[in-house]
């Protein structure tokens, strides 16, 4: 079995770590079960591009469970657990290519380590691992059945290959399934990147003045929990419709021109490049706080931030402190990258509950699909999707309404009017 991890002996942590979230993941338990016995995955190769946490180390242990030999390695630099690499590796003999703090060159030759093993199904995050077989391994691309894509930015990228022709399999967006994003991209990137600025900064929240860039489900969620410890928060947005609903819940919305002058702290969660460039980062006061809740560490220019600077240090874990040329300083976290994972420790398990069911139920769906399924985007159907949600209420204890046959009737009709 082939492996590359920080430390063996970190395994008891990470098992500890990995039982104390299963606690909070009900539904995919359940799905592990039913797995177990039926063995749906029998004999199938599943390669895992993921965040390696103790929520996708539970994924990993049920998609084993349905019989799939599994393959992980990391879907970002920075957001490894590496007692979770470990006890994967040494307790449940998966191989594991993971390195918190890995280089990008490291990072590409773990993916490029777990795609050698010739897996049929592929779990993406942020599509790396599908583009780098699209384009460096296509001789590998027809023994692939097809893969499950976790998040936002990569279900655009993916759509993006399906316009332009050249997807060679099909692709379910576990993203785009109502218990996912509703759920893992408010209210867990909500908690997790307050969560990651906390641990990162230990700065009070409460009268701080709090710039959103992005007023997307993630943006929402940030806004939703900042606004809640006592922030005054500021929403930036492109799309005028989006901009009056953030207006409604009572935010200020003003160019990021504007905001950049008066934010205390600012969170990135667009999905797109240079939202806070080199013009914007020149208007900032002494002390402000720069990060990103976006897939990719393309949101805040790096790159301008260095250029204007006559000094870096490192100032806390996770906290890059810049001197400009002007002698106000800029605090960076976690290096621009995903500050939720990196700093903290990514979404609660209750929240991945959902989104990993959405994974398991996916590579299930694809394999009996299989034959029928085009090289496509596809949604979770929605009987996954309300199944997920089912099993979710249940574990809550929460009950719910029957349509009467009456109401249902009068849905469907047209007839009566006032
Ligand atoms: N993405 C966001 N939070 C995560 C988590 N806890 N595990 C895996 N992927 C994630």
């Amino acid at each position: 079995m082939q492996y590359d991890i920080k430390d063996i002996k970190l395994s008891e942590k990470g098992n500890l770590r990995i039982e104390w979230a299963e606690n909070f993941m009900p539904v995919l338990s359940q799905i592990k079960d039913r797995f177990f016995k039926e063995k749906p995955l029998k004999g199938i190769k599943v390669g895992a591009c993921l965040h390696v946490t103790t929520e996708t180390a539970n994924l990993m242990r049920t998609l084993k469970a349905g019989g799939a030999d599994v393959m992980l390695c990391a879907s970002n630099p920075l957001t490894t657990q590496d007692d979770v690499s470990a006890c994967l590796v040494k307790d449940y003999k998966i191989s594991v290519f993971a390195i918190k703090g890995e280089s990008d060159k490291i990072y590409y030759s773990h993916i490029s380590k777990m795609l050698d093993s010739n897996p049929q199904v592929i779990l993406d995050d942020g599509a790396d691992t599908i583009s780098q077989l699209h384009l460096n391994r296509k001789q590998q691309l027809s023994s692939i059945f097809g893969g499950i894509e976790e998040t936002t930015t990569g279900v655009i990228r993916l759509r993006s290959m399906e316009k332009e022709g050249i997807l060679s399999f099909p692709i379910i967006a576990a993203n785009d399934a109502e218990t996912k994003y509703l759920f893992d991209n408010r209210y867990g990137t909500g908690q997790s990147s307050i969560d990651g600025i906390l641990r990162a900064t230990n700065r009070l929240i409460a009268g701080s003045i709090f710039v959103v860039c992005g007023y997307g489900w993630c943006g929402r969620g940030v806004a939703m929990r900042a606004k809640g410890m006592g922030a005054q928060v500021i929403i930036t947005e492109v799309d005028p419709i989006v901009a009056l609903e953030a207006a409604m819940e009572g935010f200020q919305v003003m160019p990021i021109s504007e905001a950049a002058e008066v934010g205390d702290i600012f969170i990135t969660a667009t999905g797109d490049i240079r939202v806070i460039g080199e013009k914007h980062i020149k208007l900032m006061k002494d002390k402000t706080i720069l990060c990103n809740t976006g897939h990719f560490n393309v949101e805040i220019d790096v790159k301008a931030l260095e250029k204007l600077s006559k000094s870096k240090r490192k100032i806390r874990d996770f906290v890059d402190e810049y001197t400009l040329y002007n002698g106000r300083r800029i605090y960076l976290l976690a290096e621009g990258r995903l500050i939720n994972s990196s700093a903290a420790e990514g979404h609660p398990a209750s929240i991945m509950d959902m989104s990993f069911s959405n994974q398991a139920l996916s590579v299930e769906y694809l394999i009996k699909n299989k034959e029928k399924l085009e090289n496509k985007v596809y949604k979770v159907p929605m009987k996954i999707d309300n199944y997920i949600a089912e099993l979710k209420l249940k574990s809550m204890n929460i009950k719910i309404d029957k349509l009467t046959k009456e109401q249902q009737k009068y849905l469907t009709s047209w007839e009566t009017g006032t």
